[in-house]
């Protein structure tokens, strides 16, 4: 598994590798920009959102929320991420620290229209994500959302026909999202499929 240095590593070239993997249409980044806008486009909903973003890479998804007037908030443990993303959102708060040790306290006291992570929380074992998924829930402003963008099916059977597909490039060391498991802890979730193995999920 990638770890906070290899992250600084991969964050030059970060942008670069989704794109070709997403021109590709293959897995993990076939319907990646969909992902994003589906995302984007529902935040949109609600002028000058309030809006958290865990694991916020370069910022791709969250300075283009930044640009359009959003309050942006975020959390990641590389540096160098938070460097690339700084540089597009100024005067964003940005903070470090690894999620699967929680949220940081510096954020702990906002209420959020939207929390949203892209690609990111497949990093967090199921168990974890549950809890932290309950963590975020209560941060959330009333009417507010849970916006995850990752590598997602709706069933597990789903899954493993991606996985046979994909034959060795599979990433074993990540815990991709089954929406049907899931839902089981969040009753609320809906899921929108957008390519062959990614998806949105909404809690809320
Ligand atoms: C694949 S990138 C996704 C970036 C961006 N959200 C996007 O959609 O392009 C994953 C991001 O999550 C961050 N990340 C991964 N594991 C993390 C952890 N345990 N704590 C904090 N950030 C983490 C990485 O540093 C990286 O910026």
């Amino acid at each position: 598994m990638r770890d906070e240095k290899g992250f600084d590593l991969w964050a030059d070239g970060y942008d670069r590798a989704v794109g070709l993997s997403y021109e590709e249409g293959s897995y993990p980044f076939a319907g990646y920009r969909e992902v994003l806008n589906d995302i984007y486009k529902t935040v949109m909903e609600k002028p000058r959102a309030v809006v958290l973003d865990i694991g916020f890479g370069t910022g791709t998804l969250t300075s283009k929320l930044y640009e359009k007037g959003c309050d942006v908030f975020g959390q990641d443990f590389s540096d160098r991420m938070i460097k690339l993303a700084y540089q597009k959102m100024p005067n964003a708060r940005l903070y470090k620290g690894d999620f699967s040790l929680g949220l940081n306290e510096e954020l702990k006291g906002v209420r959020y229209d939207f929390i949203i992570a892209t690609y990111s929380l497949h990093h967090l074992d199921d168990e974890r994500k549950v809890s932290f998924l309950n963590e975020l829930r209560g941060l959330l402003a009333p009417g507010g959302r849970i916006l995850i963008g990752d590598v997602a099916f709706s069933d597990r059977e789903q899954l493993e026909r991606c996985k046979k597909e994909a034959g060795e490039g599979w990433d074993d060391e990540e815990f991709y999202f089954v929406a049907d498991e899931l839902m089981k802890h969040f009753p609320s979730l809906a899921f929108k499929r957008i390519s062959r193995c990614a998806g949105v999920l909404s809690i809320d």
